[in-house]
Parts: C-alpha cells; sequence; structure tokens
C-alpha cells in the first residue's frame, strides 16, 4: 500500500465521506481515514432535523458544531445534509397543529436557524431530500407536501438564500440510475425550479447503487443530471454486494473486482462532465462495517472501498483508476 496516495490528492474533484459523528469521536483507525482521504465532510445523521431541533423551541447543536469545527480546523469541506426531509421529522412537527401560515413559518423559521448558524461554515445544503416517489409523482406521505403543499419546496431553497445568500442548495434524491420514471420527475423538477428563478445551484444523486446496476443506466443519470447545467454531487455512493439479501454470502475476490469495476465507471463517467459542475462525489460512510446498508438490510455487505478495518479494497483501487 503506498500511504503517500489519497483519495483527497488523487481525484481533480472534491471526495468526501458522510461522517458518524459517535465513530469519528471514539474510533481512531475511523478518524484518521477520514482526515487522511476525504476533503469534503457530509453528517451522516447530526444536520438532520430531528438530530437539531428535536421540540419546538430546543435546538442541540453539539454534535453538528463538532463536526464543523473540525473541518474548519482541518481545511475540509462541509456540506450539510439536510434540511427539509419527509424521513425525520420530529413528533412535535407531526404533532404540530396550525394553518399555512403556521406552517409556512416553522419551515422557515428551522431553516432560517440551521442555515445561519452555520453560515459561512457549511458551504452547502441538501435543501430538499427525496421529495419525489418511485412513480414520479411527489411523495405523498411528506408532511410538508401535505401541509404546505407543493411550494415546500420552492419555499425552502428561498428560505435557505434567504439566510446564507452563499451557500450552494442542492436537490437530492436518490434512484437517477434506476430508470428513466423517477430520473425524468427529479430532472423536471429540477428545471421548473430553474425557470422560476429558485436558488438552486446543484443535483445531489445519492447512488446508493448495487453492482449489478448497468453502466448504461449509472451513465444516464450522471449525463442527464449535468445536462441542467447545475452542479452535480455524487452525494451519498455506495455499492451494495448483496443486493438479493443471501444471508451466508461471503465477498469473494470475484466480487470484489467487479466491485472495483463499478467504482471506477462510475468515477470516469463522472469526471467527464465539464469540470466546473463537478462538485464531487462523497461515499455514505467510510469502512464497510459503517455503512447503513448492513443494519437497514439486515444482511452481509460490502459497499465502501474501506473493509471493516479501513483497509483498501480493491474498489479504492477503482477510484484511483476512474481518473
Ligand atoms: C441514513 C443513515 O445512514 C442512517 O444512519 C439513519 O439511520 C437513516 O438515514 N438517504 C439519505 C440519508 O438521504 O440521509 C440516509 O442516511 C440514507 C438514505
Amino acid at each position: 500500500v503506498d500511504e503517500s496516495i489519497t483519495l483527497q490528492k488523487a481525484l481533480p474533484f472534491k471526495f468526501g465521506a458522510a461522517v458518524n459523528n459517535s465513530l469519528f469521536r471514539q474510533n481512531t483507525a475511523y478518524r484518521n481515514v477520514v482526515i487522511k482521504e476525504f476533503n469534503s465532510l457530509t453528517s451522516e445523521n447530526a444536520m438532520k432535523f430531528a438530530q437539531l431541533h428535536p421540540s419546538e423551541n430546543t435546538y442541540t447543536w453539539t454534535e453538528a458544531d463538532y463536526l464543523v469545527d473540525f473541518a474548519q480546523q482541518n481545511g475540509k469541506r462541509v456540506h450539510g445534509h439536510t434540511l427539509i426531509w419527509h424521513k425525520n421529522p420530529p413528533a412535535w412537527v407531526l404533532n404540530f397543529q396550525g394553518d399555512a401560515a403556521a406552517w409556512d413559518k416553522l419551515l422557515k423559521d428551522h431553516i432560517t436557524a440551521v442555515v445561519t448558524r452555520y453560515k459561512g461554515k457549511v458551504t452547502s445544503w441538501d435543501v430538499v431530500n427525496e421529495a419525489i416517489a418511485e412513480n414520479g409523482s411527489l411523495r405523498p406521505e411528506s408532511i410538508w407536501l401535505q401541509k404546505l403543499g407543493p411550494e415546500f419546496i420552492e419555499k425552502s431553497f428561498i428560505y435557505a438564500h434567504q439566510a446564507d445568500p452563499d451557500a450552494l442548495l442542492f436537490y437530492n434524491d436518490y434512484g437517477h440510475e434506476y430508470g428513466p420514471t423517477k430520473r425524468t420527475a427529479i430532472i423536471n423538477l429540477v428545471n421548473s425550479l430553474i425557470q422560476k428563478g429558485v436558488p438552486i445551484h446543484g443535483i445531489g444523486m445519492q447512488m446508493h447503487t448495487r453492482y449489478t446496476q448497468s453502466n448504461a443506466n449509472l451513465s444516464a443519470a450522471i449525463t442527464t443530471a449535468a445536462a441542467t447545467g447545475l452542479r452535480v454531487h455524487i452525494a451519498e455512493l455506495d455499492i451494495a454486494m448483496n443486493p438479493d439479501n443471501i444471508q451466508d454470502l461471503t465477498y469473494s475476490a470475484g466480487l470484489a473486482e467487479q466491485q472495483k469495476a463499478k467504482y471506477e465507471y462510475i468515477v470516469r463517467t463522472y469526471n467527464a462532465i465539464p469540470k466546473n459542475q463537478q462538485f464531487g462525489i462523497t461515499t455514505w460512510n467510510v469502512g464497510d462495517a459503517d455503512s447503513w446498508i448492513r443494519g437497514e438490510y439486515k444482511r452481509p455487505d460490502w459497499p465502501l472501498p474501506f473493509d471493516d478495518n479501513y483497509s483498501r479494497k480493491a474498489a479504492y483501487q477503482g477510484i484511483l483508476d476512474g481518473v
């Protein structure tokens, strides 16, 4: 292993990781890999609504501050994730009683408080996360859609922009690579925001993908997003190796090589979009054991470029080979 090579030095765009705060605080190996390899940090959970704003009049900044302060001291970019998401409104939001104006104020107050606190420190935000469902319609289960209508999206961008006019604002979602239905809906939404003059500067594609995903679909996802002219962030990259949930699967050398090729393909395709649109690639955590995939899908899996012990996998070399 050539320790003089790192992802952040080798790649011509920012290469980031989602950081788990408790691992970052407690696990020296994890912390050291983050410091060494990555130059952009996304908080895996600490900037989500429920974590930052657990009751109406309480903000809990400790964890997010910790990561932001660390990043500032170590010259790492911070990408903020995420202001508005259907998935984690705290109970007080779900139980909130109020008319449209009161909901509007709730939305604005949260966004304003968070973006203002990190003004000048957090470069960019996933303003709205996952607003679109698999069938291409706006997600009906979103409390924000239910209470504010489709305008919750543009309002969120406008409020974020008012709080920090220099912050780069992203619409973030998954499934660009699944096929045309969801991809087209996302791109149409983004283009309609651009046409309305809403302050939006980038598309985040999560890209929680799998080694069996076709190169054609991955390429379509990246090039279609770039065609909007906005910045493109591959924001939550991981490549699942056990999409069929086989409980006794082992991670063979053959699988590792297929994963390497898929990482390389994604990086190569991303590196071919215009330079000024390359916001960067962020993997969703660091080592395989840290990945949300194992817990979420209750199966063995190895989705990341580092193994359980933070050794570089073949996938790591695939990333280097992509540029
Ligand atoms: C996940 C985290 O990784 C988990 O730790 C948490 O329990 C749930 O959220 N899409 C997103 C991320 O936008 O915020 C999600 O993160 C993964 C899917």
